[in-house]
């Protein structure tokens, strides 16, 4: 069993929700679990008639042949039908869907009326390009809200998106829109970040020099960004979008019809594109979206700070509150642009009233003081919420005191790009909360804390996060690879989903997540694969062996380190690991880029020659080391190597608990 899984029970305050909370509560009491433990087909059956509009009813709620599920077989429905013609149809084409704040300072309210216009638009556009149902686009942008018309204009013809983080490299980019056959690409010119353009489309240029699939580039303007197009390739948004009909019928789509691909790391080098489809994954966002935030359309207005290149922006951001006709507010920037307050300006402008934002992104605002949000006005606020990895009973207590005034229920929401919606979390008028844990499985969805022999650990026990019912947002696949999906999710416990983190029940039956428990890092929330950021360091000419490990980060959760053996005629130095560093950022994305590089002459390996990366992690973890991150510092390497001597008697025990950890 990883080190990681260790039980611990700290002293915690508990939080109840207020009378006031609960009493305007859509969920203030148990009959949704109730009938999820039931029943949970009837359940999930239920939730996709109450919430969604069919055009064809399903004949049969779910069909499972593990690993492969089938949800509402035969049932037909259309995702922008569901997200914005029905809200329009019953009068709400005058409510804001998004109010759009440009990080210069623009801005703009876009209509449930407007949004289907410009969908309408833009589907229109790529039906004229050729772009036809089950084909793939991808989509590379900054969080502009084209963004999401591109996503939904694609959702409402049947092609399938994959967006793109808008922070991913050129070869990342290029992978992913091979790997997909990608036939289109959506992209702008540039973006706004830190006051700063990024220039997107150079980045599109050079990831279209080898994509044999895709036949357009869709460019749109955004930041004046002086652009070369390339003729008979690329064409302005403006020029083909603008002149289109806004009149686009939707069509319905079969319920298993492929809605997006998006590409998480995993334990090798090469991201799996997850691939979730129409009805199943719409019922699981509307339903858990409504009772984890307590959606009330017409009074609230929601703020999810996440970027759509992520699984938080596709759910939470378009088609879990357009289902459920919310007002949102979308941003472009960063927080800290023009100052460190630009978060708390936002919910002050808009009159936030629900923030659902990463445990990264608080610690930030800790480590930057209370005087930001201090200067303006949160008391909108009534609900917070919490995703992308654990957050620290004491990151939780700033939120829930600092933002939250003191009165805000939290949820903090366990999920994954795989399980397409949240699986454990609060319900806010309901569930008594405890700083630092995700508390409960949601209404029909079945969660476990498993052993290593795959059976429930008892209460209080600690092991391995297992979903043992299927659920209708989950993964359908990994594109392209059915081997793999089985071998990484279904294979570790037979007959159940192992979600690859390490969790524990607390005496009262609490789930407390424990972090990966593979070889995933989690930077900021973020996916990253420690077999990817090798492979990107050995990809440099100077480079002869490199392991990388996730250790404790007090900011990002955890933080890149890398330990790197150089070729025979190269020597340590500050500028070479700034070059490296910025090799990583080129091929994968500046979120990939190790924190500390530690140069060293030898790796540690067990006999059969596998890194032993706990051993790594311990060195650096060790603050002792401080800032001995670039030379060569013989201590450090001597200290490697004493840890490797002394260790080296347990290689059979390291090899197994890297077998398990598979
Ligand atoms: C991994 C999935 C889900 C959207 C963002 C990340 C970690 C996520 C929590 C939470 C503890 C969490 C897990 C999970 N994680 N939410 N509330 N508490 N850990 O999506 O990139 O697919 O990452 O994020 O380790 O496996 P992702």
């Amino acid at each position: 069993m990883s080190d990681a899984i260790e039980t611990h029970q700290t002293e915690i305050r508990h939080f109840a929700p207020s009378p006031e909370f609960a009493a305007r509560a859509i969920v203030s009491d148990s009959s949704l679990h109730d009938a999820g433990d039931a029943d949970f087909e009837s359940f999930w059956a239920g939730q996709a008639r109450d919430l969604l509009h069919w055009d064809t009813e399903w004949s049969k709620v779910l069909d499972w042949d593990p690993p492969n599920a089938k949800w509402f077989v035969d049932g037909k429905l259309n995702v922008t039908y569901n997200c914005i013609d029905r809200h329009v149809e019953s009068g709400h084409g005058s409510q804001v869907a998004f109010f759009w704040e440009g990080e210069p300072g623009d801005e703009r309210a876009i209509t449930y009326s407007q949004l289907l216009e410009d969908v309408s638009r833009c589907a229109n556009a790529l039906k004229e390009l050729g772009v036809e149902r089950g084909d793939r686009v991808a989509i590379y942008m900054g969080m502009v809200p084209e963004l999401t018309v591109a996503m939904l204009a694609c959702a409402r013809i049947g092609a399938a998106h994959s967006v793109v983080f808008g922070g991913f490299s050129s070869d990342s980019l290029r992978g992913r829109i091979n790997d997909a056959e990608a036939k289109i690409v959506i992209t702008c010119d540039g973006a706004w970040r830190r006051g700063a353009v990024v220039a997107l489309k150079d980045i599109v240029d050079e990831a279209l020099l080898d994509t044999p699939s895709i036949e357009k580039c869709i460019v749109l303007k955004r930041t004046d960004h002086g652009n070369e197009m390339t003729e008979g390739r690329d064409i302005w948004w403006h020029d083909l979008v603008d002149r289109q009909s806004a009149e686009c019928p939707p069509e319905p789509m079969d319920a298993e019809q492929l809605l997006f691909i998006l590409y998480t790391s995993g334990t090798t080098a090469k991201p799996k594109g997850i691939m979730h489809t129409t009805g199943g994954y719409l019922t699981g966002v509307a339903s858990t979206f409504r009772s984890i935030f307590d959606i009330h359309p017409d009074e609230d207005v929601y703020w999810c700070t996440a970027d759509c290149g992520w699984v938080t922006g596709h759910s939470y951001i378009v088609y879990g509150p357009l289902a459920n006709r919310s007002t949102s507010v979308l941003y472009e920037g960063t927080p800290d642009h023009p100052d460190k307050d630009r978060f708390w300006a936002i919910v002050e402008k808009y009159g936030v009233t629900i923030l659902y934002t990463a445990p990264t992104a608080i610690r930030t605002f800790m480590k930057w003081g209370v005087e930001y949000p201090g200067a303006h006005d949160l008391t909108s606020l009534r609900l917070l919420g919490s995703v992308g990895e654990p957050i620290n009973p004491e990151a939780w207590i700033w939120y829930h005191d600092v933002i939250g005034g003191g009165k805000t229920p939290i949820v903090d929401t366990w999920w994954q790009t795989e399980t397409g919606a949240v699986m454990i979390s609060p319900l806010p008028g309901l569930t008594t909360l405890k700083p630092g844990s995700a508390t409960f499985a949601m209404p029909g969805i079945g969660v476990d804390v498993v052993g290593d022999d795959g059976r429930h650990v008892g209460i209080p026990g600690g092991g391995y996060l297992v979903l043992t019912k299927p659920w209708p947002s989950m993964l359908r696949g990994v594109w392209g690879d059915p081997e793999r999906f089985q071998e990484t999710y279904w294979s570790r416990f037979p007959g159940l989903y192992f979600a690859g983190d390490g969790a524990r029940y607390d005496d009262d039956g609490y789930i407390w997540l424990l972090g990966r428990v593979d070889d995933v890092m989690l930077v900021s929330g973020h996916n990253i694969s420690t077999a990817e950021v090798e492979s990107a360091l050995v990809d440099h000419h100077a480079v002869a062996e490199a392991a990388v490990v996730g250790v404790h980060d007090p900011t990002t959760g955890q933080a890149i380190s890398a330990f790197v053996v150089l070729k025979n005629d190269h020597e340590p130095s500050k500028a070479l690991e700034k070059e490296l560093r910025i090799h990583v950022g080129n091929l994968i994305g500046a979120i990939a880029r190790p924190k500390s590089i530690l140069f060293t002459d030898d790796l540690p390996k067990t006999r059969s020659g596998k890194i032993m990366r706990r051993l790594l992690r311990n060195v650096a973890d060790d603050e002792t080391l401080g800032d001995t991150t670039t030379l060569a510092d013989p201590g450090v390497v001597a200290r490697i190597k004493d840890r490797f001597l002394s260790v080296d008697s347990e290689d059979d025990e390291v090899d197994d608990l890297e077998e398990n950890q598979k």
